[in-house]
């Protein structure tokens, strides 16, 4: 991976920030913004399974970091009144550590396991069965004379979390009865988060000062927490802590978070995208240099953001700006500047640059 730190706009969170976040979680499917149509369908599925009381399907919550996909496991939990076993992927590297979860389990309990695309092999086979049939197979002995012992476990719901999806077999992916897709957030339900969050966190916080910060916040609501955080510190230090439209742009431009979430590594590619390229078509690696950073960096940390905010189109040929690009930095294109539908349209006739991918990896 690349060692850009990107600070104000990473989706990503440190262990320290994660403290930070448990006060700040929804405890209720009631208190949960946003994702209507998750909401609506987990609540039916778990109020199915109550009246008949039973275990409801096993879920998986699939989507990007910050979306609340943990906060979605715990408010499982709580809706069902069970308690929750945490564990995560990376923790089992073999099918004993899930064994030794597993068989400790109690009747109606919820085992979340985050990031379970990271689970070793033989363990995913194993839950299969477990999530099938309520039991597991404890191998006794090696080699030729091994064998299987079959061992009852109590019916559990699996509260499964990834954000690689496509990374899951599908054998394991067919075991969930219900799948959450988490999408980005709109503006409006970022703003009703911050409200919320100011609230938890005792800060005062304008209408039009959270309207500001939820569009900068990528459509993410760890984003937008932490961009809160930010621009209460300023308020403190600058004002008296009372959170306006003013203090907002004043924090979050101190942060270069830009109106639209752009971070200057954001604005750097496309500055250099639109300035020394005219907008391309460029290839990856002259565009990374031109930045200064590495390849690696620009494809993974930069771009799916802007391409998923349309400033950036990928073409056969090589990265084009979009007329939002020279839009968003508030340049007139050249009149031959090509954007990204029409490269992308003449591009099939010509030659594969090298070094641009194939595939559309980008969100
Ligand atoms: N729908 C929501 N309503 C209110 N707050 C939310 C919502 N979704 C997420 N949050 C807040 O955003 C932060 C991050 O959420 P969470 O930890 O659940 O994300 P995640 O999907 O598990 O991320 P990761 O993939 O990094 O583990 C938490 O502080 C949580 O309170
Ligand atoms: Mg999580």
């Amino acid at each position: 991976m690349s060692d850009y730190e990107r600070e104000a706009v990473s989706a990503d969170a440190d262990s320290d920030e994660r403290a930070l976040e448990g006060a700040l979680r929804p405890r209720s499917l009631d208190d949960f913004v946003g994702q209507e149509r998750v909401r609506q369908q987990l609540s039916l599925v778990l109020r199915g399974a109550q009246r008949r009381g039973r275990a409801p399907d096993h879920v998986l919550l699939s989507g990007g970091p910050g979306l609340g996909k943990t906060t979605l496991a715990m408010i499982i939990a709580a809706e069902l009144g069970a308690p929750l076993r945490i564990s995560s992927g990376p923790a089992i590297e073999r099918s004993g550590d899930l064994a030794a979860v597993l068989s400790t389990l109690h009747e109606g309990e919820v085992l979340f396991l985050d990031e379970i695309h990271r689970m070793a092999r033989p363990a995913e086979e194993m839950l299969y069965v477990a999530m099938e049939d309520f039991r597991v197979d404890v191998m006794v002995g090696k080699g030729p004379g091994a064998t299987a012992i079959p061992l009852d476990i109590a019916p559990f719901t699996l509260v499964g979390a990834t954000t690689r999806s496509g990374l899951l077999p599908a054998p394991l992916r067919d075991r969930f009865g219900f799948t959450a897709h988490m999408d980005f957030y709109e503006a409006v339900d970022l703003e009703r988060i911050l409200h919320r969050s100011a609230g938890l966190l005792g800060v005062e916080v304008d209408g039009d000062a959270a309207a500001e910060i939820a569009g900068r916040s990528r459509g993410t609501p760890r984003i937008a927490n932490r961009l809160l955080r930010r621009v209460r510190d300023y308020a403190e230090v600058h004002g008296d802590g009372h959170l306006t439209r003013e203090t907002a742009c004043a924090a979050l431009t101190l942060f270069e978070v830009d109106h639209h979430g752009l971070d200057r590594l954001d604005r750097g590619v496309l500055e250099a995208l639109c300035g020394k390229f005219r907008g391309g078509p460029v290839g990856l690696s002259t565009l990374a240099v031109a930045v200064g950073e590495e390849p690696e960096t620009v494809e993974v940390v930069a771009e799916p953001f802007l391409v998923r905010s349309g400033f950036i189109a990928r073409t056969p040929r090589g990265r084009v700006a979009t007329p939002d690009a020279w839009g968003h930095l508030g340049i007139t294109p050249p009149a031959d500047a090509a954007f990204g539908a029409a490269a992308a349209a003449d591009s099939a006739a010509a030659p594969r640059a090298a070094e641009v991918p194939g595939a559309e990896g980008a969100a």
